[in-house]
């Protein structure tokens, strides 16, 4: 008890000491003096403290940021100025934790096929994924569940689910382009449009119709609210006592009751007819017995819906933004249509969609340039030598990836800043599995060949994306149905910079395009 009352005592006086303003000269001389001594220490740190066999590590001034200014204005030319200095592999601080970044195809295909032993995705993603997504699922169980919960979501998305796909997709994007001004065009915010027009179409085929029903109303906000808790600042402070991680936490449980309820009326309707991915969710097990529960199918359904959004909506809107800069393009579209179709008002089919090969190529040259998830995290749970090298990357710092380093190095294309999608025709793509492919749990995913693929968007190894089919599916049938309502331009602003500070990078706002009604 005594200790508590000096503790007290002790904070007044401090707290008067502080107030008083006679003493803030003293104040301000004492803060600088802290501040001189901090600096000091975190220089001298940088020198003496140097783990020889560690990679080498980028300087930086400020204590605890490290080089997160830097790195988050532009991380391509981070990367391309300490590659200069350091080589393909090199550690730098950001908000006091260390990052050791590995570079090239060889960085690639060490950190995307780690193994469980040396790193571990769970331990970087965690703070960020659970309270979204819940408990039991993706990060926040053991590795082999994940493989298998990723096994669940495969069978959900067969070519039949794409047959039943495509045509809900051209309907959703003919109804929503209605609020458009389609008598004489005019100019229009493209990154709202196609983030609404993602959600829609992923509640209305992936997440279920009930879903889609409620999507104006409900789903939406709630959306939103598990979105602000799924930004940079929950991944590096997870106990902030701000209003966002309450709304977040608390959308969590209302989008997951929302999924369990339609569950529980179609087990009681004993509807068995729908094709989406809540259905295939619904009656699974682990191989070991254990059941998957209507819970946990609803946590992975916020996951899928988490996954998908912004990736697929930021890469939806710069595939729009080029088009519109390469309108020939936009031509060369239509006649691949009426070849494939033989007519651009015959209804898109999935059959048709997969015979388009300058579709897919302007899918993939748009990922190429500009993927949403520019850096892959693993935390290393022991000390893992470099391949080839003699760093050894200590325990607890950060492995990173980053494909988007190779994806725009001369080395592997040419002119490749350029938007080429022909390009594609004689590359070699990245589901070109290859002879040494490896089963994690839920189908063939390319090995160490094709991890050193140059273009990885959609990541390599155990984590690889599991949405790939999906997200072509629905990138590829939106802009198909888009061409043949609208002809595009760019704004006299031209092609707008990506912007780097957000998790999923996007084009710096506003984002809005010149279109004018083809009808
Ligand atoms: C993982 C990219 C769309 C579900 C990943 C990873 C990348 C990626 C790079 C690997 C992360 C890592 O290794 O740490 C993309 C891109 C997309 C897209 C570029 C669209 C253009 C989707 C969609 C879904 C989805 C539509 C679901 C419907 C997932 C899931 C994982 C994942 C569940 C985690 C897999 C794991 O850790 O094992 N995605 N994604 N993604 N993606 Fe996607």
């Amino acid at each position: 008890m005594a200790v508590i009352v000096q503790l007290v005592q002790g904070i007044q006086g401090l707290a008067g000491k502080l107030l008083d303003p006679s003493n803030f000269g003293s104040i301000i001389t004492t803060t600088l003096l802290a501040l001189v001594i901090l600096l000091v220490v975190t220089q001298l740190q940088q020198v003496l403290f140097k783990d020889k066999n560690a990679p080498p590590e980028v300087h930086y001034w400020i204590p605890y940021l490290g080089s997160a200014i830097d790195f988050s204005l532009n991380p391509i030319e981070f990367y391309a100025k300490n590659r200069a200095k350091y080589g393909d592999v090199f550690t730098y601080t950001m908000v006091g934790r260390k990052f050791t970044v590995c570079l090239g195809v060889e960085g690639n295909n060490f950190v995307f096929n780690a193994k469980l032993a040396d790193v571990s995705a769970e331990e970087s993603y965690k703070p960020l994924t659970t309270p979204v997504f819940g408990k039991g699922v993706v990060y926040d169980c053991p590795n082999h569940m994940l493989m298998e919960q990723k096994r669940f979501v495969k069978w959900g998305m067969s070519n039949d689910a794409f047959r039943a796909y495509v045509p809900q997709i051209v309907e959703e994007t003919e109804d929503y382009f209605k609020r458009w001004n389609n008598e004489t065009g005019g100019r229009a915010d493209v990154f709202t449009a196609m983030a609404e027009l993602i959600i829609n179409t992923a509640s209305r085929t992936l997440m279920g119709p009930e879903i889609r029903a409620i999507m104006d109303e409900s789903v939406a906000q709630l959306y939103h609210d598990l979105d602000d808790g799924f930004q940079p600042i929950n991944m590096f402070f997870e106990w902030l006592p701000l209003p966002s991680y309450a709304r977040r936490d608390s959308a969590h449980v209302k989008m997951r009751n929302i999924f369990m309820k339609v569950i529980e009326q179609r087990r009681a309707n004993n509807e068995t007819h729908h094709t989406d991915m809540l259905q295939s969710l619904m009656n699974q097990t682990y191989k070991d017995g254990t059941p998957f529960t209507d819970k946990d199918a609803g946590h992975l359904m916020i996951a899928l819906l988490m996954a998908g959004q912004h990736t697929s909506s930021t890469s939806a809107t710069w595939g729009l933004l080029y088009l519109a800069q390469n309108p020939e393009l936009i031509e060369r579209l239509l006649e691949e249509q009426k070849d494939v179709l033989g007519s651009v008002d015959a209804p898109l089919t999935f059959d048709a969609l997969k015979n388009m090969t300058l579709l897919d190529n302007v899918v993939r040259e748009t990922l190429r340039l500009r993927p949403p998830i520019i850096m892959i995290l693993r935390k290393v749970v022991r000390p893992v030598v470099f391949p080839g090298s003699n760093y050894v990357i200590p325990k607890g710092n950060y492995v990173a990836a980053s494909p988007l380093a190779t994806q725009v190095d001369e080395q592997y294309f040419k002119d490749a800043m350029k938007f080429n999608p022909d390009r594609w025709d004689s590359l070699k793509k990245e589901e070109d599995i290859g002879d040494d492919g490896i089963d994690f749990g839920f189908g063939k995913v390319a090995g160490a060949g094709g991890a050193r693929n140059p273009s990885l968007p959609f990541g390599a190894g155990r984590h690889r994306c599991i949405g790939e089919p999906f997200a072509y599916v629905q990138i590829k049938t939106i802009l198909a149905t888009f061409v043949r309502m609208y002809d595009i331009r760019l704004t006299e602003k031209g092609l707008p910079e990506p912007d780097f500070t957000k998790m999923f990078v996007q084009p710096k706002l506003p984002v809005e395009i010149d279109y004018k009604p083809r009808k």
